[in-house]
């Protein structure tokens, strides 16, 4: 193994994963191969090093290196913009039995860098799908993202609050889909986050509100004119929001399923 790459993980006492991280991003090469190397360009080894210097001060990874990975996708990052969860893969497994001719319109409110939005794009090749974002920001990242994986044609992007991009109206009963991966965070769990999160995520993308279902039902109640007729909504949840849920939205809709993520807590509702 490198000498040099050891030395440099055991002074920053860096995590194993957030090591190989860093690797192989700067060397855009498989990491036994890095590892497997005697030399490495001085130029890559001083570039690893500064990062790890940058990476004393709490500052998320994927703001550093600009990267973020969602499923198979490689995607472009900005400090500020959402970073995708490896929880939030699963949402895509629970779609990929759907009849794929079916799905002609998709919606994803809340796109971050487009991860949920690209991935959708990429599993239903002949729908359209819309994404909205209330942050500038998320949408300049999500542009890029879309571009780089030639998506362009198939994606379109809008800064909006959730549904209401220019002439919306339009779409009244036409989604088969409305995805989202809302901000579902209450206030005290807000409070408790870990300070990396805080400091450098945007409250926008994670603060549901006092109880954490402001843009959750808002969603619900508000999209329901959005929906096709055997259209589904497939949320992201806390683990103690499906019986809130449930309550709430029982006499608009007649189907909930709620599903567990591999640790085995609720994570996704899909209703209709
Ligand atoms: C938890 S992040 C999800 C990002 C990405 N879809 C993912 O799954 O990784 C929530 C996103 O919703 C956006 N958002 C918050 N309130 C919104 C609103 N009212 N309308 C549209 N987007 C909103 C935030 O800016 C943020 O990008």
């Amino acid at each position: 193994m490198n000498k040099e790459l050891l030395v440099i993980k055991k002074r920053y006492n860096l995590k194993e994963e957030e090591f190989n991280f860093i690797l192989t991003s700067v060397f855009d090469r498989k990491l036994y191969q890095i590892y497997l190397s005697e030399k490495l360009p001085k130029n890559k080894i001083k570039k690893i090093i500064n990062i790890c210097e940058r990476k004393k001060t709490e500052i998320p990874l994927p703001y550093l290196l600009k990267k973020a990975y969602f499923l198979d996708l490689e995607l472009y990052i900005e400090k500020g913009v959402f970073i995708p969860r490896a929880e939030t893969e699963l949402l895509i497994s629970l779609l990929e039995n759907y009849n794929q001719e079916k799905i002609k319109y998709i919606l994803d409110i809340g796109v971050g860098t487009g991860n949920l939005t690209i991935a959708l794009a990429r599993l239903f090749k002949k729908a359209l799908v819309i994404g909205t974002d209330i942050s500038k920001k998320a949408l300049k990242v999500a542009t890029k993202n879309v571009e780089k994986y030639s998506l362009s044609n198939q994606i379109k992007l809008y800064h909006a609050d959730l549904f209401y991009f220019p002439n919306y109206q339009k779409y009244f009963n036409h989604f088969d889909l409305i995805v989202s991966n809302p901000p579902y965070i209450n206030e005290k769990d807000y409070k408790n986050l870990p300070k990396a999160v805080k400091n450098y995520e945007d409250k926008r993308a994670l603060y549901g509100g006092e109880d954490g279902l402001l843009i959750i039902k808002r969603i619900l109640k508000e999209g329901k004119i959005f929906l096709s007729p055997k259209g589904k909504i497939v949320l992201e949840i806390d683990n103690n929001h499906p019986i809130k849920i449930y309550e709430y939205a029982k006499e608009l809709y007649s189907s909930f399923i709620f599903v567990n993520s591999l640790t085995k807590k609720i994570r996704f509702a899909i209703i209709s």
